[in-house]
């Protein structure tokens, strides 16, 4: 099986990992030549280019992992619907925007293989993908990528409306704890301990619905009716998280964000921490 990936940063080089490792040929087209230098000191060998033609002309899948812009993935959608063989998959990995966005220019014809592969960080580690159909996708290629990422030992998810089901429920966590910290209820440190201490220890065992059932759903009802009044309803990013980017601090790459003191060092350590404990729990 032959992948092209286009984009070799943070979750390129993961499926490039992650491809290597289930023994399918792999090439990665980026336009930053240090991406692609960094891919090859990792994994010497792949097919690495600033070419499009290169990666993307004889390929039975291609995943994008170009940053998150609309306009930009809507080009290389372009771009690839005329590189790309006429059998190929064209999958975008985008975090949030619709598939029928990105894929808003191309003919029926080729909107009908194009279909949304959503995989998590780091990709070569964390078991889901979301296979997900675009108001156009056909489903022969929903059906083909399914099987493909069964086969390459991911836990597969359908989804069969344009949405990112695990990003959506993310961001009502992020939502409600950013709310908490915006009402003065917590700090961001104790907000976090509330999580890693509580109902974060259970979720990998236990899914939200499953322990609904587990608690009874009267009494979810009754939690719900009190709580749901006292939640955030934003309908854009808070306060508290645009202030503080308007202020240069925008997380660990900036030194600051919700947390002071960010080093390379120590957000090298987190991302390991992340990682082995990922790993230990697959076991
Ligand atoms: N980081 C995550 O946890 C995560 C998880 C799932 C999906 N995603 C999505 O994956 C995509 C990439 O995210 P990332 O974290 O790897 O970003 P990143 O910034 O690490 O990598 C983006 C790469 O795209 C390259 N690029 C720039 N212009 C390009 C173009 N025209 N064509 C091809 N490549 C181009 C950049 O040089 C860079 O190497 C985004 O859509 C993001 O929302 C990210």
């Amino acid at each position: 099986m032959k992948i092209g990936l286009i984009g070799a940063g943070l979750m390129g080089g993961g499926l490039a990992r992650l491809f290597v490792k289930a023994g399918w040929s792999v090439s990665v087209f980026d336009p930053d030549r240090a991406a692609l230098d960094r891919l090859d000191i990792e994994l010497p060998g792949l097919t690495l280019s600033q070419l499009l033609h290169e990666v993307a002309g004889d390929v039975d899948l291609i995943i994008e992992s170009a940053p998150e812009k609309p306009a930009l993935k809507q080009s290389i959608f372009a771009d690839l619907a005329k590189t790309a063989r006429p059998d190929t998959i064209l999958a975008t990995n985008s975090s949030v925007i619709p598939v029928g966005v990105v894929t808003e220019s191309l003919s029926d014809t080729d909107a009908k293989r194009a279909i949304g592969l959503h995989f998590w960080n780091p990709p070569d580690v964390v078991p889901l993908v979301e296979v997900i159909r675009g108001p156009r996708s056909g489903d022969a290629a929903l059906k083909t990528a399914l099987e493909w990422m069964r086969a390459i030992g991911k836990d597969a998810v359908p989804v069969e409306k344009d949405a990112v089901p695990g990003n959506r429920m993310q961001a009502a966590l992020w939502r409600e704890a950013i709310a908490l910290v915006e009402e003065g209820i917590c700090t961001p440190e104790d907000v976090d301990i509330i999580v890693k201490r509580s109902f974060g220890l259970r979720l990998s065992a236990v899914g939200p619905l499953e322990n609904l059932d587990l608690i009874s759903l009267d009494l979810g009802a009754d939690i719900l009716r009190v709580v749901l009044p006292t939640l955030s309803n934003a309908t854009e990013p808070p306060r508290e998280l645009t202030d503080r980017i308007a202020r240069g601090e925008r997380g660990g790459k900036s030194g600051k964000g919700f947390y002071r003191g960010w080093t390379e060092e120590k957000l090298a350590a987190l991302r390991s921490r992340l990682a082995a404990h990922v790993t230990s729990l697959l076991g």
